[in-house]
C-alpha cells in the first residue's frame, strides 16, 4: 500500500535484481515507478502498484530518487544518454555492477547535468532483497545518502562507504574476488572427493567447519598483509606450503581432475620461493601481486 510518507522512487531496469528492487520499495510503501526495455517484466509490479512509464524521460521525471539497475553500464548509457529531460535534482543511484573507473566516470555524467549520483554494490542475491541480511554498499555523494539513507534502506541494510564514487564498485568486487577464489577452491575439492564417488552434500558440512576454522584467521592474516609481512613464519612458510600444494595439483591428476583453477596460485608460489622468500608466509604473495606486471 502506498505511503504518502514514503519518498517516490523509480527503478530502470526488471531483471532479476531491479524486479526485486522495485518490489522491496513497493512492499515498503514507496510510491514506485518503473521502466524496462521489455515492458511485459512490469506486469506484476504493475499489480502490485507500481507505475509503469511508457519512457526513460517519463520515468525520471516521476521521482527524486532514479535507481537503475541493468546489465552493465554500456546500457546505463545507452539508457540515460539520450535523456532529453532532466535529470537535474534527482538523485541517481547506479546499482549496476561495474568497475571503480566506469563508477567514477558516471558521477561526472551525472554531476555534468547537476544530479547527485551513488553508486552501489549489491552484496545479495535478488531473493534476499529487502531484508536485512542483503547489505548494499553505497559510495558518492554524502548529502544524498544521508537525504535518502531511509528509502535505500527498504532494499536491505543500506552501507555507506565514503564520498568517492568508485568504492561501493572496488569493495564490490574485491568481495566478489575473495567469494569466486573460495568458489574455485570448493569446486576443486568437491571434484576431488567426487572422483572417488564421494557426494559433494556429504563431503559439504566438512568443507563449511574447515572454511570456518581458516576465515576465523583472517583478521591476523589482513595484519601481516598490511604490514606488507616479508617476516619469516615459524608456524607455515611459504616453501613448506608450495610443496603440499603441489601434491593437491598432483592428486587432482592422479584422479583425472583438472587443475586449471589452482595452477596460477602454485605459480605464484613456486616464484616466491625462486624469490628466496621461501621462510616467509602467505600475506608475502600480495605483494608480488602488486608489483607483477598487469596485463592490458
Ligand atoms: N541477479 C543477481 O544475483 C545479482 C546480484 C548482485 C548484483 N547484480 C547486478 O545487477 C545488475 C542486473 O542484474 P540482473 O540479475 O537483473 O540481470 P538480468 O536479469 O539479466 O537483467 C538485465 C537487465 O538489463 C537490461 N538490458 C540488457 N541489455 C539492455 C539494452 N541493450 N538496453 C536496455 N536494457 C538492457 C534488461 O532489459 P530486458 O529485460 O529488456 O532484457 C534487464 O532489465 C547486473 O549489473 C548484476 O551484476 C545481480
Amino acid at each position: 500500500m502506498e505511503d504518502a510518507n514514503r519518498t517516490p522512487v523509480t527503478v530502470i531496469g526488471l531483471g532479476a535484481m531491479g524486479r526485486a528492487l522495485a518490489g522491496a520499495f513497493l512492499d515498503n510503501g514507496h510510491p514506485t515507478t518503473v521502466w524496462n526495455r521489455s515492458i511485459g517484466k512490469a506486469e506484476e509490479l504493475a499489480v502490485r502498484g507500481a507505475t509503469v512509464a511508457n519512457t526513460v524521460d517519463e520515468a525520471i521525471a516521476a521521482s527524486p530518487v532514479v535507481v537503475i539497475c541493468v546489465l552493465d553500464y554500456a546500457v546505463v548509457h545507452e539508457i540515460l544518454g539520450p535523456l532529453s529531460g532532466s535529470i537535474a535534482g534527482r538523485t541517481l543511484v547506479n546499482l549496476t555492477n561495474g568497475t571503480p573507473k566506469q563508477a567514477r566516470e558516471a558521477a561526472e555524467w551525472a554531476a555534468g547535468y547537476g544530479a547527485d549520483y551513488l553508486d552501489g554494490g549489491i552484496m545479495a542475491v535478488p531473493v534476499m532483497i529487502g531484508r536485512p541480511e542483503a547489505v548494499i554498499l553505497y559510495s558518492g555523494s554524502a548529502g544524498a545518502f544521508g537525504v535518502h539513507e531511509r528509502a535505500l534502506g527498504a532494499l536491505g541494510t543500506a552501507t555507506y562507504l565514503n564520498a568517492d564514487a568508485g568504492h561501493a564498485s572496488l569493495y564490490d568486487l574485491a568481495l566478489l574476488a575473495a567469494m569466486y577464489g573460495m568458489f574455485g577452491g570448493v569446486y576443486q575439492a568437491a571434484a576431488m572427493v567426487g572422483s572417488e564417488k564421494v557426494p559433494a552434500a556429504e563431503f559439504a558440512p566438512m568443507v563449511v567447519s574447515w572454511l570456518n576454522a581458516m576465515t576465523a584467521a583472517l583478521p591476523a592474516v589482513a595484519e601481516a598483509m598490511d604490514a606488507g609481512d616479508g617476516a619469516d613464519d615459524d608456524d607455515s612458510n611459504l616453501q613448506m606450503q608450495a610443496v603440499s600444494f603441489a601434491n593437491i595439483l598432483s592428486a587432482s591428476r592422479e584422479q583425472g581432475i583438472s587443475t586449471a583453477l589452482l595452477e596460477p596460485m602454485q605459480a605464484l608460489l613456486d616464484r616466491a620461493v625462486a624469490a628466496q622468500r621461501g621462510g616467509a608466509g602467505t600475506p608475502s604473495l600480495i605483494a608480488m601481486l602488486r608489483t607483477d606486471p598487469v596485463p592490458a
